[in-house]
């Protein structure tokens, strides 16, 4: 007879929003098939680290971590590690000589066969029935296990590295914490080709998923007690599933029964149309605020970038966006030193901050990213690390200045909160107002998922600290 054994399983995630998604569907698929999901590497059987390829910077830093966890394994031989997620996509099987002590390299496609994949390690969690290899899908198919090295004393190493056209995530269900908010991924890879970008070639071509599968769990997180749910896509507002169109979906899930919230992100510049805006602009519960990527305000480097606008083309979508809804809230990622960006052209990003103001900037330096097309640009054209540096430092001294001024301006507004967490001082709590910007007041942790209204009362700059005030909806003028 096996021995019943409930395995335990630790899953950390690095990297963005679509990945700490990806993290919670591991967990859900491992506990699906019997693992305990635990909070730390040493409690765990297996420990799976989650990872991210856009930047170099993102990448150096997993792989200490993940050489760190080599130590833990001295103590617990048995223990099982493996890397998931965009790097392991990008490094492949490599990764698996550079770090002998990986067990298993998993690509974002792959997470269906986990459980599987576990078991040809010869660890599986007995608690539930065998036949779990995850849920199964009419779609995707068996998952593609290629052993890369056999060795008496550590045993196999595996490689789940095939990208799969087909792998939708249909059935699948995310572990998701308890909390009044919930990212729901609708969409996964990108169909850009964006020539600084990994993405595409690590998480392959846009799929999305069946609306009326992304309905049914919106549908089950209101009946959970969720009220705010941010929809998740590489390009989130290119979603097409048959007839239906992203601000279809956009509709149908703001008109959620329970769902008083409503946020998307990324969107491409591109696909934000009148229709997008319309919707925007009636549906009670999407909130007032727009990420919109920029990435550069020079017509050659958005170009090269093959970003598919002209700066032009941005600012008349902004203005249709800002006529529709005067009080959105605007954010934007920047990338600085391009290769072949000139100082001049820098200085056109530098003046498209300054033209839409936005309320927040993500500032990056490029990273050259192996496989990109920007990586064929002539040598010459890349920009030394001080440059880079000097032109980031410039960007985000800008990019703080205006969004000081724009919340300074904002002193004395009463906001409706979404409580989300307890402060970092005691007796204070921490939300959200519907414009996405962070406000801290006193009140009690058991008041998290409340709604309450806030006078904002200070400016760090970025947040915001206030008090709770009593709000009543004012009254219609008699005329
Ligand atoms: N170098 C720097 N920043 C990058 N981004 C994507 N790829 C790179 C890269 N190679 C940035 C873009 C994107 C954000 C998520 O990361 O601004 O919108
Ligand atoms: Fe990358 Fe461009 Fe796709 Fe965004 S749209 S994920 S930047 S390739």
């Amino acid at each position: 007879m096996t021995e019943k054994l409930v395995k335990r399983a630790y899953v950390e995630t690095y990297g963005c929003q679509m990945n700490i998604s990806d993290g919670e569907l591991m967990e859900g698929i491992l506990e699906h098939s019997g693992y305990i999901i635990v909070g730390s590497p040493e409690e765990a059987d297996v420990v799976l680290v989650n990872t991210c390829a856009i930047r170099e910077h993102a990448e150096k830093r997993v792989l200490g971590r993940v050489s760190q966890l080599n130590g833990l394994k001295q103590d617990k031989p048995d223990l099982i590690i493996g890397v998931t997620g965009c790097m392991a996509q990008r490094i492949g099987s490599t990764l698996l000589d550079q770090a002998p002590y990986v067990d298993i390299v998993m690509g974002p496609d792959g997470y269906r066969g986990l459980p599987e994949t576990l078991r040809r390690l010869g660890i599986a969690s007995a608690d539930k029935d065998e036949e779990h290899a995850g849920p199964v899908s009419a779609s995707a198919s068996a998952p593609s296990i290629e052993v890369v090295s056999e060795s008496k004393k550590r045993g196999p190493q595996l490689a789940v590295l095939k990208l799969d056209i087909d792998e939708n995530y249909q059935g699948l269900e995310q572990r998701r914490q308890d909390g009044p908010s919930a990212w729901v991924p609708i969409q996964r890879g990108c169909d850009h080709r964006c020539t600084y970008c990994i993405v595409p070639y690590v998480r392959g071509g846009e799929k999305n998923r069946p609306f009326d599968e992304v309905l049914a769990e919106v549908r089950r997180l209101a009946d959970r007690g969720v009220t705010e749910v941010t929809l998740l896509g590489q390009t989130v507002n290119s979603y097409q599933w048959g007839d239906l169109l992203f601000p279809g979906l956009l509709r149908l899930v703001a008109q959620v029964d329970g769902i008083r919230r409503v946020r998307f992100t990324s969107p491409h510049p591109r696909d934000v149309n009148e229709v997008l805006v319309e919707v925007m602009a009636t549906e009670a519960a999407v909130c007032e605020q727009l990420h919109l990527p920029a990435q550069s305000g020079n017509n050659r480097t958005l170009k090269r970038m093959l970003r598919r606008y002209t700066v032009d083309m941005l600012l008349e979508k902004i203005d249709m966006v800002r006529k529709s809804i005067p009080d959105i809230a605007l954010s934007t990622d920047i990338i600085v030193a391009f290769p072949g960006e000139t100082d001049a052209e820098f200085r056109d990003t530098l003046d498209l901050m300054r033209t839409v103001r936005f309320d927040e900037a993500f500032t990056y330096k490029y990273s050259l990213r192996d496989g990109t097309p920007a990586t064929r640009f002539p040598e010459r054209d890349f920009i030394a690390s001080e440059e880079a540096q000097t032109r980031l430092a410039e960007l985000i001294e800008l990019s703080r200045q205006i969004q000081g001024q724009i919340n300074s301006s904002e002193v004395g507004r009463v906001e409706e909160v979404l409580i989300e967490h307890q402060g970092r001082d005691p007796g204070q709590v921490r939300g959200r107002t519907r414009r996405n910007k962070v406000v801290v007041f006193d009140g009690d942790v058991e008041r998290v998922g409340d709604y309450a209204h806030a006078l904002l009362e200070r400016t760090t700059g970025a947040t915001f600290s206030g008090s709770e005030v009593a709000y009543s909806k004012p009254e219609m003028a008699l005329v």
